[in-house]
């Protein structure tokens, strides 16, 4: 795997965000926040998608974006100030295993891109999430669930999603329950009622401006980190000539390029 540069990750965040953030937006309007509510956005990174949690839950609700890596939060400080969300929207360091919370602080927690991606301690993670959420409140994972982004080469892109690094954080070597689409099976064990899986898919057809190609590219690159290490040696050549920003072949200038990819809201409600 290659070495993680929170920098440089911040900066694919936003390169992608012209993508991501109108399906995520459409995510959190399908979640059905109350207004006035109390919510814990868990993983939130730079916080890209306070905006649309705060715009939820309208100017009496709160919303707490908490991350375990300071130079995240200092960075989501910096832009809560920029969109001028300072008094509904706090910031705190903290591990999702052992969140800074008293119990039933929240009415909502959302989560997308970490809880329950890896499923390395599924049950324990959720029994956290119950405690600290209110009786009736809904616990809402988004996850990266399937794409097709390299339209033409579908079985480069199998191989791709083959890989170790296509298939991370599960491995072959874990038990299918821990897939992360096992999810609602998981949640149920923990206790949550009404516990449903909803996909929503962004497609991007050319032509396309100057971000939106540009967030397709960071998306491609982000899916498949150090896969082609394991491809076979044509068929990394052929991944770098399609992928490669300076290739003449680069996939993202096809002018009649198609692709898309999904993401799923996993939810439940704690019991009251
Ligand atoms: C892929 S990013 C997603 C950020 C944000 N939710 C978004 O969608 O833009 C995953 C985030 O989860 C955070 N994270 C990873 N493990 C965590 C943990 N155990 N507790 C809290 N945050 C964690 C990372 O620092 C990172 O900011």
């Amino acid at each position: 795997m290659p070495e993680y540069d929170p920098k440089a990750y911040m900066e694919k965040l936003y390169l992608s965000d012209p993508l991501q953030d109108p399906l995520l937006r459409r995510v959190v309007e399908a979640a059905g926040l109350p207004v006035g509510s109390r919510g814990l956005d868990a993983g939130c990174g730079v916080g890209l998608q306070i905006p649309g949690l705060a715009e939820a839950v309208g100017p009496e609700g709160r919303v707490t974006g908490m991350d375990i890596r300071p130079e995240f939060l200092e960075e989501a400080g910096r832009n809560i100030d920029r969109w001028g969300l300072g008094p509904r929207v706090s910031l705190i360091q903290g591990d999702i295993y052992d969140p800074p919370f008293a119990e039933r602080e929240f009415d909502w927690i959302w989560s997308a891109s970490c809880a329950c991606y890896s499923m390395s301690r599924p049950l324990e993670l959720l029994e956290v999430f119950r405690r600290i959420l209110e009786p009736g409140g809904q616990l809402l994972i988004v996850i990266w669930s399937a794409q097709q982004l390299l339209p033409g080469y579908p079985r480069l892109e199998a191989m791709l999603n083959a890989t170790a690094a296509g298939m991370a954080p599960f491995t072959a070597e874990d038990p299918p329950d821990r897939h992360f689409l096992r999810l609602p099976g998981w949640l149920r064990k923990a206790g949550f009622l009404e516990v449903a899986a909803q996909p929503f898919s962004q497609g991007i057809c050319a032509p396309f401006d100057r971000p939106i190609r540009d967030a397709l590219l960071t998306l491609i690159e982000m899916r498949w980190p150090g896969a082609e290490e394991e491809l076979s040696r044509a068929d990394r050549l052929l991944y770098r000539r399609i992928t490669d920003p300076d290739s003449p072949d680069l996939i993202v200038d096809l002018p009649d390029y198609y692709g898309f990819y999904t993401y799923t809201l996993f939810r439940g409600r704690n019991p009251a």
